[in-house]
């Protein structure tokens, strides 16, 4: 039977691959987004690479909606297997203290409890139906400390601590629960962010060993791979995606 997949963020980069690679696996996708347009792109894209898809419009950072996109996933295909739970922001790159509290709140809000919200309902119905696999999107900045981003930097941070304690605590029930650290990564989120930070940009391309941003299509790769039963032994850990740049640091 058919396996169902959610895909937080699922309207543009890193979750937008992730959807396609795992509909190409015959993986059907709810796909969870404010962005209406990114998001029923993206079901388009999960349908013509042969699976089903359904678009759910939510906020991550509210926890009624959160709830609302878990029971209509539900009601759709039945279940949840996999869970990539991977929305977020990167907020502005200013320096911490010229940083306003709404945006603090925001990119908290979003990264950080949005991400324990889809935990806590998403593996309710898998531990109800004896387990399933989840990976959260930490990111470099939630491996090694970084200059201009100290609210997302501490909300990444959080995503590991979630990740391994998670494991700590249902790994015996069925649960395998994984994050990825990504480095930078073209997506629309990057190419935006770079472009009101030049300079953060030169510098980022400098300090990876590999002289090169990573693809979305790399980090697709992996997400599927660890979602699905190829990684079945592997559960709580981190796994850097960088061209080796937290190695380095
Ligand atoms: N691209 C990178 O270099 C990089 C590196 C490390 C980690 N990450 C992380 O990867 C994840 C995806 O980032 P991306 O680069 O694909 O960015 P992106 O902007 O291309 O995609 C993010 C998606 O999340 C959605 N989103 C934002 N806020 C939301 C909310 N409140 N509720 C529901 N959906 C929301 C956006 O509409 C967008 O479709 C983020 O958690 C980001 O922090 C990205």
């Amino acid at each position: 039977m058919a396996k169902t997949g959610i895909v937080t963020g699922g309207g543009s980069g890193l979750g937008q691959s992730a959807a396609v690679r795992l509909a190409e696996e015959g993986v059907n996708i709810a796909v969870v987004d404010i962005n209406k347009e990114g998001g029923n792109a993206t079901v388009e894209m999960v349908k013509e690479a042969g699976a089903d898809a359904i678009f759910i419009k939510a906020n991550v950072s509210d926890p009624a909606e959160v709830k609302q996109y878990v029971d209509k996933t539900v009601d759709h295909f039945g279940t949840i297997d996999y869970f990539f739970n991977n929305a977020g922001i990167s907020g502005s790159g200013k320096h911490f203290l010229d940083t306003e509290i709404d945006e603090i709140e925001n990119i908290v809000g979003i990264n950080l409890l949005g991400a324990l919200y889809g935990v806590r309902y998403v593996s309710e119905v898998m531990l109800n139906n004896g387990g399933g696999s989840i990976v959260n999107t930490a990111s470099s900045a939630g491996v090694i400390g970084q200059d201009s981003v100290v609210t997302y930097s501490a909300t990444k941070h959080g995503i590991i601590g979630l990740t391994k304690s998670m494991v700590a605590e249902y790994a015996q029930e069925g649960l395998r629960v994984n994050a990825i650290a990504p480095g930078p990564t073209e997506t629309p989120m990057v190419k935006e962010f770079y472009e009101a930070n030049p300079k953060m940009k030169e510098n980022a391309t400098g300090g990876i060993p590999q002289k090169r941003l990573g693809t979305p299509e790399e980090v697709a790769e992996l997400v599927a791979f660890l979602l699905t039963s190829k990684a079945q032994y592997i559960n709580g850990e981190v796994i850097r995606i960088d061209g080796g740049f937290t190695n380095t640091k």
